[in-house]
């Protein structure tokens, strides 16, 4: 990814940076409940507002239908912390009228900063429309993506705009490109995934492409199931998917031919409710009665887990082991999450995480600070491990244009 121009080797002194923030920030009402993305974001900006730049902030919001007036969706609301966050105040700009947006991009003097309406509320957002594209390019003289969380998608503000104006990636871009570029591309070895969460259907893609590039992947959740019910455990009431045998075998086949060791849970606990203080036994993984679900990985399993990770160099977290928000169904996504840590915080592995229900498990676990890297993504960081080119970070590679 060396070749993707980067926004700190610009002379950006007095320049409008049109930059593509991910501010989708999960809200309760008008309370923002992580601001870990604003925060991540702002630290970026930081040094560019202290070199003179002045700051044209775009971001969508939620998923709102184009045209929305009922306020919902604003990113006004954003402001206070973004303001906090970046140390300096926050000017708003409607962009449906980007006539009035563009005054108020040309009238921004150096370190200051602007944030534009949620992009999505205009329909050419998502569609990649060339001519909102053309509009926006309009407030800035730089542009700058700061969105990897956002690169997955094809739309205006992440694709089109990158070839209208100088492209650059943005801090926060560049880090997670490079985490997730070690951990994956050339990692030392050797290097293990641990893949969990409900379904193989909606990870296939993911794991055809590991099982090419890793050593080893710890497989976990709903998705072991479907794996142990492919090897002839019985379910009783668990969750698997009896329609992907045939895909589990040829992630098997592909596996083998790589000479990536795939690792299943040796015993599980059952329970025959799924309640938070269910009665929970400990079995054999092929020996799950008819009246009860599996629903973590076992205590023999999870020593071996933490066998496989002691010998790596790498780890690459995606998808809890169990139904961890549930206790006591979360001991051994927390026991391990801890045991990565520890690898991770004494400098013997890279641990690397990313998806929603990964940062929260070791939220839980009180270990994300510990992980070398934690992604800030949830969708992109799924399409990377699938191997996939993603269009915002394609964009920026494409023909430079002056500054
Ligand atoms: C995310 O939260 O993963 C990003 O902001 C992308 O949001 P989207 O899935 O609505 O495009």
């Amino acid at each position: 990814m060396t070749d993707i121009p980067r926004i700190s080797d610009f002379d950006v002194a007095g320049k409008r940076l049109l930059v593509r923030a991910d501010l989708n920030v999960p809200t309760d009402g008008d309370t923002i409940t992580d601001a870990t993305r604003i925060t991540r974001f702002a630290a970026g900006m930081r040094p560019l507002l202290q070199r003179g730049a002045r700051l044209v902030i775009l971001t969508h919001f939620g998923r709102p239908t184009a045209g929305d007036t009922s306020g919902e969706f604003s990113v006004d609301m954003l402001r206070p912390a973004l303001s906090e966050a970046l140390g300096v105040p926050v000017a708003f700009a409607e962009t449906s009228n980007t006539a009035a947006a563009l005054r108020q991009s040309n009238d921004l003097q150096d370190g200051e900063v602007l944030l534009c309406e949620n992009l999505r509320l205009n329909a050419g957002e998502t569609s990649n429309d060339f001519g909102y594209a053309t509009a926006l390019a309009r407030l800035g003289d730089i542009y700058v993506n700061d969105a990897f969380s956002c690169a997955h998608r094809a739309h205006a503000s992440t694709e089109a705009l990158a070839h209208l104006l100088p492209a650059a990636a943005g801090p926060l871009m560049i880090e997670e490109i490079d985490a997730l570029s070690t951990a994956l591309d050339a990692p030392k070895r050797p290097s293990v995934a641990i893949i969990g969460g409900a379904k193989v259907s909606s990870k296939i893609a993911v794991l055809k492409n590991l099982v090419q590039k890793l050593d080893g992947i710890i497989i976990g959740g709903g998705m072991a199931n479907t794996f142990l019910f492919a090897n002839g455990a019985p379910m009783g009431t668990s969750l698997y998917e009896a329609d992907q045998v045939e895909t589990v075998a040829e992630i098997k086949a592909l596996a083998a031919k790589s000479g990536c060791a795939l690792h299943l849970p040796k015993d599980v606990i059952v329970a025959r409710e799924f309640r938070a203080g269910a009665r929970a036994r400990v079995i054999d993984a092929y020996a799950c009665p008819d009246d009860c679900m599996i629903l973590d990985a076992g205590p023999q399993a999870l020593a071996a887990f933490q066998n496989v990770l002691t010998d790596a160099e790498t780890v690459l977290w995606n998808g809890p082991l169990g139904a961890f928000e549930v206790p006591p169904f979360d001991q051994s996504t927390v026991l391990l999450a801890r045991s990565a840590a520890d690898l991770a915080r004494e400098g013997l592995a890279t641990c690397v995480a990313g998806g929603g229900d990964t940062v929260a498990a070791l939220n839980m676990a009180g270990v994300a600070d510990d992980f070398t890297y934690v992604s800030s993504a949830g969708g992109a960081f799924l399409e990377w491990l699938e191997g996939k080119t993603l269009p915002g970070i394609a964009a920026l590679s494409g023909p430079a244009k002056a500054a």
